[in-house]
């Protein structure tokens, strides 16, 4: 980073710290996003430790620097909280594919379902919802139904196929994907492999079967993280979002993390484009301005919180 950049970027997170004790608010940053929002936020995290976390907060003003679906979750668990996220078109694609209104058909179509949404969905879906689930708690609720139990997965087929793989269930799937994971190129990771023979291969579930069958470790970003501090392995190929790597870096500075690359593309890694939207100008204009606010409908609000109280409860 060239010097003038650098103290621009100094002089910004000072900005932010000084608004942020200004306004009450506390940050809370997903690992997927920019390494220098990470570092200003208050809680980093993956999907389930970022709701819990806005669970148990008493600030006033949360900063959700995310995707929205992570700002609605926060906004679902503390209504009387105000929620901010630095960008609204921060949105997920895999939450976008899964409409609200042919999700609810899809559920009345198959009477005596229980039904399990993945926290990458809008409030509407988890309205028509019995329960929510994480990439980290998935197989544990899962495994809390009986064996009998007829359910519907949505919105992730990959997800869902690996948490069938491992619990040897048959639910029915959304068939749903994350335009990010679905990238990961199976040819590259078959060359990394054989580059360095050493490496293990960590790989986030919503990547396709051919990567999962890949992998030594699936698991959230989260689990993923953990296993890399963990692990007396030297050199990692991490198959999913490549923000993950400033918090595995950072934790592991003797380590190698290598990115997956996608298909398509010879750059060196995979980024979420909506992640990538949370800049530390629109976090310090947020803060700021005390806007853009997530808003939820109370009644879709609290349809919703139902299946994601219950989460917290069984994970
Ligand atoms: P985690 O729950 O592992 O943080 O994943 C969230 C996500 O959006 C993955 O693409
Ligand atoms: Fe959504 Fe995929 Fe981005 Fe995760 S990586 S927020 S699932 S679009």
């Amino acid at each position: 980073m060239d010097v003038d950049k650098a103290s621009a970027t100094r002089a910004l997170k000072d900005e932010i710290k000084k608004l942020k004790e200004e306004k009450g608010a506390v940050i809370l940053a997903h690992y997927y996003t920019k390494g220098e929002i990470q570092e200003v936020a208050d809680y980093i995290g993956d999907s389930l430790a970022l709701a819990r976390i806005a669970s148990k907060l008493s600030a006033p003003v949360i900063v959700m620097c995310g995707v929205h679906f992570m700002g609605e979750t926060a906004k679902i668990l503390c209504p009387d909280k105000k929620v901010l996220i630095p960008d609204p078109e921060a949105g997920c694609s895999l939450a976008d594919s899964c409409p609200a209104d042919e999700f609810e058909k899809f559920v009345k179509a198959h009477p005596g379902y229980e039904v399990i949404s993945y926290v990458n969905t809008s409030a509407a879906v988890k309205a028509h919802t019995d329960v929510v689930v994480t990439s980290s708690n998935a197989r544990k609720i899962v495994d809390s139904f009986p064996a009998d139990a007829k359910l519907i997965f949505g919105p992730d087929r990959n997800l869902g196929s690996y948490i069938n793989s491992v619990t040897g269930r048959d639910m029915l799937l959304w068939d749903g994907a994350c335009h990010v994971h679905e990238q990961f190129s199976v040819e590259k990771l078959v060359e990394l492999k054989k580059q360095h023979p050493e490496a293990k291969v960590l790989a986030h579930p919503e990547c396709k079967r051919a990567i999962i069958l890949l992998a030594d470790v699936v698991g959230s970003t989260a689990a993923l993280l953990d296993y890399a501090v963990d692990s007396d392995c030297r050199e990692f190929i991490v198959a999913t979002e490549s923000g993950i790597l400033h918090e595995m870096q950072r934790k592991c500075p003797d380590k190698t993390f290598i990115p997956l690359p996608p298909n398509d593309s010879t750059c060196g890694c995979n980024d979420c484009s909506f992640m990538k939207l949370n800049t530390l100008e629109k976090l310090r204009d947020c803060l700021r301005d005390g806007r853009p606010e997530v808003t939820v409908d109370p009644e879709v609000a609290e349809k919703a919180r139902r299946p994601i109280d219950r989460m917290l409860s069984l994970s």
